[in-house]
C-alpha cells in the first residue's frame, strides 16, 4: 500500500484585543524589567477583553482557513484547549454558527495541558492516512491565566492557531517517526473549581527538559533524523527563554557543547511572536512555527524539529519537511497585524479583567463591548454562552 504524504496545508493565527506590557507588571511587582525582557524572554502578553474567550479567538483563527479552502471534505474538527468554557459541550460546536462548519463533521475537544494541539495534529494525520480525501481542521486555542502577584503571572498570554491538515500538504509534510514520553507528575494543573492554573514553577521547568530529552531518545529509537539535520527547532514556549534552556539541555545531553550563536540560529526566529503574545498553551508551539516561517530565510525542503510539552505530563518530539512553494501560502501580514493592532492595557483594567468571574445565577448578563475582533461573547443567559459575529 502506498501512503500519501500528510501534514499542514494551511495555518492561521488570532489573538486577543488587549496586550499588557511587562514593564507595567515589573513596576507593579517591584521587579527589574530585565528579569522579564531578558530573564524569561517576554515583552508583552495578550489579555482577553471582557467579551473574548477561547471560542472567539478560535473562530477568528479558523475563519481565514475556511475562506480560502471552503469546508468541503472537512470531516473532523479537533479543538484543543486547557481553558475550555464548558465541561460537556465541545467548544468547536460553537464555531458552527460563527464560521459555518459543515454538519457532516465530527467535532471533539481535546485536553492534555499544552500538548493537546499536538495530539490533534497527530490524530488528524492518522485519520487522513485512513482516507486521504478527508481534511481535518485542528484548532489550538487557549488563554493562560495564573494568580495575580504569583511567579506565574508574567507567563500568561493568549492565542489560537488553526491548521488545516491534509494529504499532499502545501506547507509542512510530517515525518512518520515520532518520539513520546508520558509521566504522572504534578508540575502544573487546574482543578475544576479554579480559573487560574496552579504550578510548581521550578519542577515544571525541570520536568519539561527531562521530558523533551526522553521524547528525543524515543524519536531516535523509532528511526528519526539526526540532530544536525534540522534547520530549526520549534519548542513549546511557556516563555521564550524556555525554548533556549530546553535546547541547550537537549544538545548537552547528546554531548554537544552548546554555543550561544548556534542555539540562537536554531531557536530565535521561532520566538518572535511568542515573545509578545505570551504563553498560549496548546497554540504556543504552532505560533512558534508561524513565527519561524514568517521570519526565517527560504526553508524549502528543510527539516524542522517540533518539541511539544504538556504538563502533567506528555511530550512528543516529531519532525517535518517544509514544502516547495510554502511561502505563497503564509499569512505574514495578517499575523503581524493581529499582534500590532492590540490595544495596550493599563494595570487597573488588567486587574479588573483578571478578577472578574462569570455570573452563575442564569440571569441575562450582557458583556461589556470591548473587543475590536470579528467575534465576541455578547452575553450569558440561562446558563448559556451567546456569541455574535461582526
Ligand atoms: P521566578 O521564580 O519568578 O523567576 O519564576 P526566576 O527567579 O527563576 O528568574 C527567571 C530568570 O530570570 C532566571 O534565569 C533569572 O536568573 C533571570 P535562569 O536562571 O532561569 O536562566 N533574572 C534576570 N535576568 C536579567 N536581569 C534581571 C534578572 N532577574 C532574574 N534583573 C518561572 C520563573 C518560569 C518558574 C515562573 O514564571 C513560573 O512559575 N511560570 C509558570 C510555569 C512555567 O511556565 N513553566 C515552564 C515549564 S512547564 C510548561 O511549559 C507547561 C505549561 O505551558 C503549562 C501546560 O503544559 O499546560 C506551563
Amino acid at each position: 500500500m502506498t501512503t500519501q504524504p500528510v501534514g499542514i496545508h494551511d495555518l492561521s493565527f488570532a489573538t486577543t484585543h488587549y496586550a499588557l506590557d511587562h514593564a507595567v507588571l515589573a513596576e507593579r511587582l517591584g521587579v527589574d524589567v530585565d528579569k522579564y525582557y531578558l530573564g524569561i524572554g517576554q515583552e508583552k502578553m495578550s489579555v482577553a477583553a471582557a467579551d473574548e474567550d477561547i471560542v472567539t479567538i478560535a473562530a477568528a483563527a479558523a475563519r481565514p482557513i475556511l475562506a480560502r479552502h471552503g469546508t468541503d471534505d472537512i470531516r473532523t474538527v479537533l479543538l484543543a484547549t486547557e481553558s475550555g468554557v464548558d465541561q460537556s459541550k465541545a467548544a468547536g460546536l460553537y464555531l458552527h454558527s460563527l464560521i459555518g462548519l459543515p454538519n457532516t463533521a465530527r467535532v471533539v475537544e481535546i485536553k492534555q495541558a499544552c500538548y493537546g494541539g499536538t495530539a490533534g495534529l497527530q490524530f488528524a494525520a492518522g485519520l487522513i492516512a485512513r482516507d486521504p480525501s478527508q481534511r481535518v481542521l485542528v484548532i489550538a486555542t487557549d488563554i493562560a491565566k495564573y494568580e495575580l502577584d504569583s511567579p506565574g503571572e508574567p507567563t500568561q498570554g493568549a492565542a489560537a492557531v488553526a491548521m488545516l491538515v491534509s494529504a499532499n500538504p502545501a506547507i509542512l509534510q510530517l515525518d512518520p517517526q515520532s518520539g513520546l514520553y508520558s509521566a504522572d507528575i504534578m508540575d502544573f494543573w487546574r482543578p475544576n473549581y479554579s480559573t487560574a492554573a496552579m504550578v510548581d514553577g521550578k519542577t515544571s521547568v525541570n520536568a519539561y527538559q527531562k521530558a523533551a530529552q526522553e521524547a528525543w531518545t524515543d524519536y531516535r529509537r523509532k528511526g528519526g533524523r539526526e540532530l544536525t539535520e534540522f534547520a530549526a527547532f520549534c519548542y513549546h514556549q511557556p516563555f521564550t527563554k524556555m525554548a533556549y534552556k530546553a535546547h541547550r539541555h537537549l544538545l548537552e545531553s547528546q554531548g554537544h557543547t552548546a554555543d550561544a550563536a548556534e542555539i540562537d540560529a536554531a531557536i530565535k526566529d521561532t520566538t518572535l511572536y511568542n515573545r509578545t503574545v505570551g504563553n498560549s498553551y496548546t497554540a504556543s508551539l504552532y505560533l512558534g512555527l508561524m513565527s519561524l516561517l514568517d521570519h526565517a530565510g527560504d526553508l524549502t525542503d528543510r527539516a524542522l524539529a517540533f518539541i511539544s510539552y504538556g504538563s502533567g505530563s506528555v511530550a512528543e518530539f516529531f519532525s517535518g519537511t517544509v514544502q516547495p512553494g510554502y511561502a505563497e501560502h503564509l499569512r505574514t501580514d495578517a499575523n503581524r497585524q493581529a499582534i500590532s493592532t492590540r490595544e495596550t492595557l493599563d494595570y487597573k483594567r488588567y486587574r479588573e479583567l483578571h478578577e472578574a468571574h462569570s455570573p452563575t445565577d442564569g440571569m441575562y448578563h450582557p458583556t461589556l463591548e470591548e473587543t475590536s475582533r470579528p467575534y465576541r461573547l455578547s452575553a450569558l443567559s440561562g446558563h448559556k454562552r451567546i456569541y455574535e459575529s461582526r
